[in-house]
């Protein structure tokens, strides 16, 4: 039986290895950092590990380029596929609610938004433009849609029990340079195909890193809302169910490496959430801080790199990388390719998904 090595278990790995595996494959997951209760995640030893800081929504990202019409596509994919898991699976950590969108200067992609092209052409279900009325002070242009929000370590413990339990393999271990792994020694046999997933990883001189200072509160938020500022700024909730809390937002900063939280950053996110919907403050009318989160978003000049690279004795890597803010929202799209391009160089064994 083939045997495929995924490097790396953030979400792009742990999707990838459990498409592969449903193809029939033997596959083993190398990697630094496993999912772990979010509690027990340590934010200085594991802040390159990004899944455990991302949000994570899906949003609707109206798509003006190739590029954007190609992720368009995938995060429809992964809509459909985290709709099935949820109703199969209530207990993976996804929850569906409604995504809502307040602008402050759209730009023409949002403006030209009517139902009719959200809906068939978008495929965007329950949409709905928001009436004047319904807009918080400042706002000129919004929408509410059908999403999704998953609490990340509910989520990937869960994609990465589903593994164990369907026969894969994991070994926890730091890699120096990928291409080691073709030489080592596993009781699946030699490694065919490596899926390069490791996120923020090395060498690729492409990739940067987009700091996200975000808040954890314990409030409880019924949608996940997000609101595109004029002076570029982003304020957003994503709410966590499974006891994960809300997460206030944030910042993209590019290049910005600095690790620790900036008390000033968390002022300003809390309290400008709060003018823009200040239920959230409850009866209460305040905010109950769990924690202050930075996390460093595996960004790439010219978008997520997908692709096979031939290895000498007709073996290849796979990458699937740098998907900066959406690596959530476009997962099960990235799985779905990574098998396709696997397909090319091993035929399927069997289809069970
Ligand atoms: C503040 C913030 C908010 C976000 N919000 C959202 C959101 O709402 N929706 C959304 O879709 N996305 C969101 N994101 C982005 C999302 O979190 C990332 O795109 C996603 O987590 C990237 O996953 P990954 O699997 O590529 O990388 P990672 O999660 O970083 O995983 C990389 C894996 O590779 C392993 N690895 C790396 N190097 C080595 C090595 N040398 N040896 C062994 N193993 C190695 C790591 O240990 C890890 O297992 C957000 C990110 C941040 C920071
Ligand atoms: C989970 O967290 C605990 C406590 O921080 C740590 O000891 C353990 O190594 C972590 N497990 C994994 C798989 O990272
Ligand atoms: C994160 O990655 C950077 C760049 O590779 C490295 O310098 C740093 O030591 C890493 N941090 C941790 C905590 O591993
Ligand atoms: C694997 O992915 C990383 C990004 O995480 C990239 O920097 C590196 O160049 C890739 N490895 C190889 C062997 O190309």
């Amino acid at each position: 039986m083939p045997h495929i090595v995924v490097l790396g278990a953030g979400v792009i790995g742990l999707s990838s290895a459990l498409w592969i595996q449903a193809e029939g494959h033997a596959v083993t997951i190398v990697a630094r950092d496993f999912p772990n209760g979010s509690e027990t995640v340590d934010a200085a030893s594991q802040i390159n590990y990004t899944s455990p800081w991302g949000g994570a929504h899906n949003r609707l990202v109206p798509p003006t380029t190739a590029p954007e019409e190609r992720e368009h596509a995938m995060s429809l994919r992964t809509f459909d596929h985290m709709r099935a898991v949820h109703k199969r699976y209530p207990e993976a950590g996804i929850t569906f609610m409604k995504g809502i969108e307040y602008l402050e200067a759209p730009s023409e992609a949002y403006r030209a938004l009517t139902v009719e092209k959200a809906t068939k052409q978008l495929k965007m279900q329950g949409f709905r433009l928001l009436r004047n009325e319904e807009l918080p002070k400042g706002v000129t242009w919004g929408c509410e849609y059908d999403t999704w929000c998953v609490n990340p370590m509910v989520y990937c413990s869960f994609l990465l029990r589903r593994f164990a339990i369907l026969g894969g393999k994991v070994l926890k271990r730091e890699v120096r340079d990928p291409r080691e792994i073709f030489n080592w020694k596993f009781e699946a046999g030699p490694v065919d195909t490596l899926i390069n997933a490791s996120g923020n990883g090395f060498g690729d001189e492409n990739m940067f890193i987009t700091r996200g200072q975000t808040c954890l509160v314990a409030n409880p938020c019924p949608a996940t809302i997000t609101r595109q500022n004029a002076d570029g700024s982003w304020t957003f909730s994503v709410p966590r169910n499974f006891d994960g809390g809300t997460i206030i937002g944030g910042t993209k900063e590019p290049n910005n490496w600095d690790p620790n939280p900036s008390p000033q950053v968390r002022e300003t996110l809390l309290r400008n959430f709060a003018a823009t919907y200040p239920q959230i403050l409850g009866a209460e009318g305040k905010f109950t801080v769990m924690k202050d989160i930075v996390g460093r978003r595996p960004t790439r000049k010219g978008g997520m790199r997908l692709k096979t690279e031939s290895v000498e004795g007709n073996k290849c890597i796979i990458h699937a990388y740098g998907l900066g803010g959406r690596g959530y929202e476009l997962s099960w799209g990235v799985a779905d390719q990574v098998a396709g391009l696997l397909t090319e160089h091993i035929p399927p064994r069997s289809s069970k998904l």
